[in-house]
């Protein structure tokens, strides 16, 4: 990861405001050469403001932004000679072919070549499509097309404003591997979006806008490592489980759930209490397993629905079972684990829940939704 290595972008105190309303408060941050950087936001949070100011379409009200050491607007060319952007979506002509409007957007660039043409094509994937008018173009080939054109000035920053937006969840994964090829290369690619996951898969390090604000902003691991680890509890008794857990020292109650257990006959596998344990590594963003069932293996969805419980033997009919959501050291499992087999409270399952960006934002937001 190239951290702490040359600043390609850096932005400082940038502020704007649009008829009297302040839209931009006050934002700073940089972006490293050869990383992919995201750009979290809501709907109207300022991602495409922000970017309109960065490649110098809108003027900052106040704050300063550099490229390569050069100042966007004062230096305008110089800058902008080392930056390739697609605001919203690619600006492209429908009549023409994918080349033509390469060839057409590489007369305005100086030293562009039908040889860098190709390579761009290339790179994006297109050599088989390229000659077609580039309205029988899919939507996810007129981003790439859109990508080709933003690359042919050979830049050392990309831009791209949310660039997964319409596409399938093929074509997402695609643009998401395709990012992290450019980034390979030594290119910085900023990449704004309002989908936590994509950002949480893609990036190396992340900025959190929110009504014109950067609420966090660093390594997306080590972000969410500050967050801490969170560990599922699946009991029975869940307000006994519950008022336990919550007198321990070190243990932060997030949530609760009951639910009502369904009775089932019983099948001698019932799993006693204290057998719990710390279901996989979780170890960090973007692992779709974390949320495993550490006995049988299988994925479950969320268990703070309360209905991902794992069913057990013995007639319980119209016993209750609970998931209680905490924030702990792993240190503290095995005693609090104790303690709930001392007093009598079953144990179905202890999982650990690693983090996710969305949670992250929810407690930044004081619980306000990202969508
Ligand atoms: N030209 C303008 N005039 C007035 N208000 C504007 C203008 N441009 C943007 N805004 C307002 O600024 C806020 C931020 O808009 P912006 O388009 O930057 O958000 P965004 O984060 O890109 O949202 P989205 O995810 O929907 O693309 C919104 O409230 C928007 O209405
Ligand atoms: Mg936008």
């Amino acid at each position: 990861m190239p951290q702490g290595g040359s600043i390609v972008l850096s932005v400082r105190n940038v502020k704007k405001k649009i008829r009297n309303r302040e839209i931009i408060k006050g934002i700073s941050f940089d972006v490293h050469a050869g990383e992919v950087f995201g750009f979290l936001g809501p709907n109207g949070a300022g991602k495409t403001t922000t970017i309109r100011m960065l490649v110098d379409l809108i003027r900052p009200t106040a704050g300063t932004i550099h490229v390569c050491g050069l100042d966007v607007h004062r230096q305008h060319n110089e800058a902008l000679r080392h930056v390739g952007c697609i605001v919203e979506n690619p600006e492209l002509y429908g009549f023409l072919t994918g080349w033509e409007n390469l060839e057409h957007f590489a007369r305005m660039l100086p030293g562009v070549t039908a040889a860098r043409i190709r390579e761009v094509t290339a790179l994006v994937g297109l050599e088989q499509r390229i000659h077609d008018k580039v309205r029988t173009y899919s939507l996810g080939m007129r981003q790439r097309l859109g990508i080709a054109q933003a690359l042919l000035g050979n830049p050392r920053l990309l831009i791209l404003d949310e660039p997964t937006n319409g596409l399938d969840p093929q074509g997402i994964k695609e643009m998401r591997l395709f990012i992290r090829k450019l980034a390979a290369t030594g290119l910085s690619v900023f990449v704004s979006s309002h989908l936590l996951g994509e950002i949480q898969q893609m990036c190396d390090r992340v900025a959190i806008i929110h009504r014109g604000r950067i609420i966090a902003v660093g390594d997306v691991a080590e972000l969410l490592a500050q967050y801490g680890n969170r560990v599922v509890w699946n009991v029975a008794s869940p307000d006994r489980a519950l008022e336990l857990i919550a007198s321990c020292e070190g243990v932060t109650v997030l949530s609760a759930e009951q639910c009502e257990e369904e009775g089932s006959a019983g099948n001698g596998e019932e799993e006693g209490a204290g057998e719990g344990r710390m279901a996989g590594a979780g170890n960090g963003a973007g692992h779709n397993d974390e949320n495993r069932d550490v006995r049988t293996g299988e994925n479950r969805e969320a268990h703070t629905d309360g209905n991902g419980a794992v069913h057990t033997g013995g007639n319980r009919a119209g016993h209750k079972r609970g998931t209680i959501l905490t924030q702990m050291s792993e240190e503290l499992v095995p005693y609090v684990n104790a303690r709930l087999v001392q007093v009598g409270v079953e144990v179905f399952s202890i999982e650990r829940k690693s983090p996710t960006l969305e949670d992250l934002f929810l407690s930044l937001t004081d619980g306000e939704s990202i969508g």
